[in-house]
């Protein structure tokens, strides 16, 4: 990302929510239905590293089979790099990040020496619902399409719909490992909530649950287009 023209900033959308809330989902729809500019997910970037075997990957490959975070410092310098590429330029979208106060207090610094506009969305969705759909979800390693066994599932079972590849399950999608990584969202995510209010970075809130990905999506793109946000 380059420096900005004056008076001119860069939107950038914050999806946030507990594990399995729809973020991944939300980007991959809001990128089709609204929205300009790469969807950045610190969990995919650090999956790559772990599927490269590099030493990014061996390091924190522990780490993350057991629902832990990784550390700040890592998590922030792959952030920083990312989103100063060229194609951030007009607009991005975090899936992921930040989860810490740390990482948000980069951000913030990041975004105000930037000249970004960081928004962040909400997607509510009850503890006993995340567990299910993080149990069921499947997705394709290919094109990164993501299934659910109980509200979406793939037409033919275990095979993308699109290009038939062979459908995986998640590492940190065992039942023990998504409640650890529920408690690490309580114990260091959550409270970014507070923060964001504190130091005033727009935020609303949705239902990630009782409606479909695609309602959720248009009505997020709603509240975009009324904020004034980037919308094509
Ligand atoms: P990450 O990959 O970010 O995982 P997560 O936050 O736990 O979130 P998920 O990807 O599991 O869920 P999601 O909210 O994207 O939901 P999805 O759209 O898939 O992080 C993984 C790990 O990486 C962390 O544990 C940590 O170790 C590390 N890490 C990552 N970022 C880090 C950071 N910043 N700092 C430190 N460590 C970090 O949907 C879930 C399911 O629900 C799918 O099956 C989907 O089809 C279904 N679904 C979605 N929407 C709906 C709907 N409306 N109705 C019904 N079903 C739905």
């Amino acid at each position: 990302m380059d420096a900005q023209e004056p008076g001119r900033l860069t939107p950038a959308l914050i999806l946030f929510g507990a594990p399995g809330s729809g973020k991944g989902t939300q980007a991959r729809l809001l990128r089709q239905q609204c929205l300009n500019g790469p969807h950045i997910s610190t969990g995919d970037m650090l999956r790559q590293h772990i599927e490269a075997r590099d030493l990014i990957g061996l390091d924190i490959e522990g780490r993350m089979r057991a629902g832990r975070l990784v550390s700040d410092e890592l998590v922030n310098r792959l952030v920083e790099e990312r989103i100063q590429q060229p194609d951030c330029r007009d607009g991005f979208i975090l899936d992921g990040y930040p989860r810490t106060l740390n990482q948000a207090a980069v951000l913030r610094d990041f975004a105000a020496a930037r000249g970004v506009d960081p928004y962040v969305v909400h997607l509510i969705v009850d503890y006993d619902k995340l567990v299910a759909r993080l149990s069921g979800r499947r997705q394709c390693p290919v094109c990164g399409t993501l299934y659910s066994l109980s509200t979406n599932p793939p037409k033919v079972p275990g095979v993308c719909d699109l290009d038939g590849t062979a459908l995986v399950t998640r590492e940190d999608d065992r039942e023990p490992v998504i409640r650890e990584r529920l408690e690490q969202y309580e114990l260091q995510t959550r409270p970014l909530l507070e923060y964001f209010q504190r130091v005033g970075v727009a935020m609303f809130e949705i239902q990630g649950a009782g409606a479909t990905p695609d309602a959720i999506a248009k009505c997020i793109c709603g509240k975009l287009a009324v904020s004034g946000r980037t919308v094509r």
